[in-house]
């Protein structure tokens, strides 16, 4: 079949206002970047006549700005899930009458849909490196969502781009589980085993044209890791050692995730660069620049993610040096990089970053003071919550020390006590397991906070009375009520408490 080969122009004409749009890929890689900014400027064209233009956008996790910063900016978003990293949907979704914002575990989507919980795509932009005339097509860099989306999509657009190497062919495992009540278990036992496809069947009667490109994906530069993430990612990877050397982790060790972000990027340095670490391998939902430079060192020996989220130059590296990556990246959905049942066979040490926590345990990864969005909860919770040992992190202060990272209550939770096994900052590594919420809130204060803030925390703990969960209701936001009211968390005065 002969695709007709189409201007992005010509392909967002097909876009209508009131659509669902699936767009492949996972973090910006993958993700189409052609016809997106192309559909943006539909919408101002619309808009500027008075016609109403917004779709609904769906991906695999976040996108680069071609994505969500020029859509948004266009006031072409009405709905958006299920996470996202930019700084003006960030702002849209935060104000009322903006983008309606669903926070989901990435795990979730693609089953969510096929439940019919969700609304599904009546489009779908997907990225490829290469098409055959069946309507095959091998993906780039990441997989997401769209093997699900293509599902329901009824009228498919490909960006043909040939930034990426067509020699990736091969490293994805497409696959989707059968849905209750026979769905049966996923056969991946070990991080290599692969059980689906290497290439996306698309249906060729549905794809409505082809857009050739050849654009780099846009993942942002990481920074250089600075003495805190260092410190952080040390107390990490010493306190694995010592578990390894316990017999807690066998001694063969257990495969690694590690979440989004600088300090995740670190804490992978880190860990690659301990001699008393053993190579490892990681199953995990994206793979960040370290873990490349680490496979490279023979550090890590395998790596199952759903996303290459390397910066250019570094995925550049990959495609110019294939025969030695070829057979140790394999791409999934991200129904099968965060999917809980794996996790917790593949029994992973799971390490994400935390905005803030509280002196039980409990986590936020992500809304600032309780109410802004920051990213998402991503993958985090898939993880943490079927982990064979869940690791925090978090720098003990924020803005300048500003900010304590350790407050009494969490001002929202994603991640309970109940699921969080470790935390740690530059100052050290709080054991919570086997422990009780006052041990607990003791090993936290003394291990992980700011010296500093020891002695504020202190002072509350001394304001709560009785309970197994000590809590004064009155002053456990006290510390969130004065950096509102004056900027820095050390004015707290816990005295109109007592
Ligand atoms: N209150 C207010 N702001 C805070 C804060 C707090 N308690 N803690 C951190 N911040 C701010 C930082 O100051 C920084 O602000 P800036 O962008 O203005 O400089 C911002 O949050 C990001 O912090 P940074 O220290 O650079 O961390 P990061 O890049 O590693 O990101 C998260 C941290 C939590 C935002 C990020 O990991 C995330 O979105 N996690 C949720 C999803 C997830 O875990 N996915 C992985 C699953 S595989």
């Amino acid at each position: 079949m002969n695709f007709p080969i189409l201007t992005a122009a010509e392909a967002a004409q097909l876009v209508n206002d009131g659509d669902v749009v699936g767009f492949s890929g996972f973090t910006p890689a993958g993700v189409p970047k052609a016809v997106a900014p192309e559909i943006a400027k539909r919408a101002e064209a619309l808009h500027a006549e008075g016609k109403p233009f917004k779709i609904s956008v769906y991906t695999g996790a976040s996108t680069g700005d071609s994505v969500d910063g020029a859509l948004v900016r266009a006031q072409a978003v009405s709905f958006r899930t299920p996470y996202q990293s930019n700084k003006d949907l960030r702002a849209s979704m935060n104000k009322t009458g903006g983008v309606d914002y669903v926070d989901m575990h990435l795990s979730h989507l693609a089953q969510e849909m096929r439940y019919g919980f969700m609304s599904r795509p009546n489009v779908l932009i997907v990225e490829a490196c290469d098409i055959e005339p069946d309507g095959t097509v091998v993906l780039t860099a990441a997989v997401g969502n769209v093997a699900t989306f293509a599902r329901y999509a009824d009228k498919v657009i490909i960006e043909l781009n040939k930034h990426h190497s067509k020699q990736l062919r091969g490293m994805h495992d497409i696959y989707e589980p059968a849905d209750p009540p026979v769905r049966r278990e996923i056969p991946i036992y070990t991080v290599k085993d692969r059980i689906g496809s290497p290439v996306l069947k698309l249906d060729p009667s549905k794809i409505v044209g082809i857009v050739e490109t050849d654009l780099p994906d846009e993942v942002g530069s990481f920074h250089t890791p600075d003495e805190v993430t260092m410190r952080i990612g040390r107390n990490v990877s010493e306190f694995l050692t010592q578990e390894i050397k316990s017999g807690r982790i066998p001694a063969a060790f257990l495969p690694i995730q590690s979440g989004v972000g600088n300090i995740a990027n670190a804490v992978l340095y880190e860990l690659g660069n301990n001699p008393h670490v053993p190579p490892f391998t990681m199953y995990t939902e994206v793979m960040q620049d370290a873990v490349i430079d680490l496979m490279r060192q023979g550090r890590i020996t395998f790596g199952s993610a759903c996303a290459l989220t390397v910066t250019a130059p570094v995925l550049q590296g990959i495609y110019d040096d294939m025969s030695y990556f070829h057979d140790k990246i394999l791409l999934r959905p991200q129904e099968l990089s965060n999917n809980p049942e794996l996790i917790r066979r593949l029994g992973l040490i799971t390490i994400n970053t935390a905005l803030e926590a509280d002196i039980y345990g409990n986590i936020n990864s992500t809304h600032v003071t309780g109410t802004r969005m920051m990213n998402g909860i991503g993958g985090s919770g898939d993880f943490t919550r079927n982990a064979y040992i869940s690791i925090f992190t978090t720098p003990a202060t924020a803005k300048d020390g500003k900010i304590s990272s350790i407050v009494p209550m969490v001002s929202h939770l994603d991640h309970s006590e109940h699921s969080v096994k470790i935390l740690v900052t530059e100052f050290g590594v709080a054991d919570l397991r086997g422990k009780s919420p006052r041990q607990r809130a003791e090993e936290i204060i003394n291990k992980c906070v700011d010296p500093e803030y020891r002695p504020m925390l202190r002072d509350y703990l001394a304001l709560c009375k009785d309970g197994h969960t000590p809590h004064n209701l009155a002053a456990c936001f006290g510390m969130h009520r004065a950096f509102m009211e004056t900027g820095d968390m050390r004015t707290t005065d816990w005295s109109k408490f007592q």
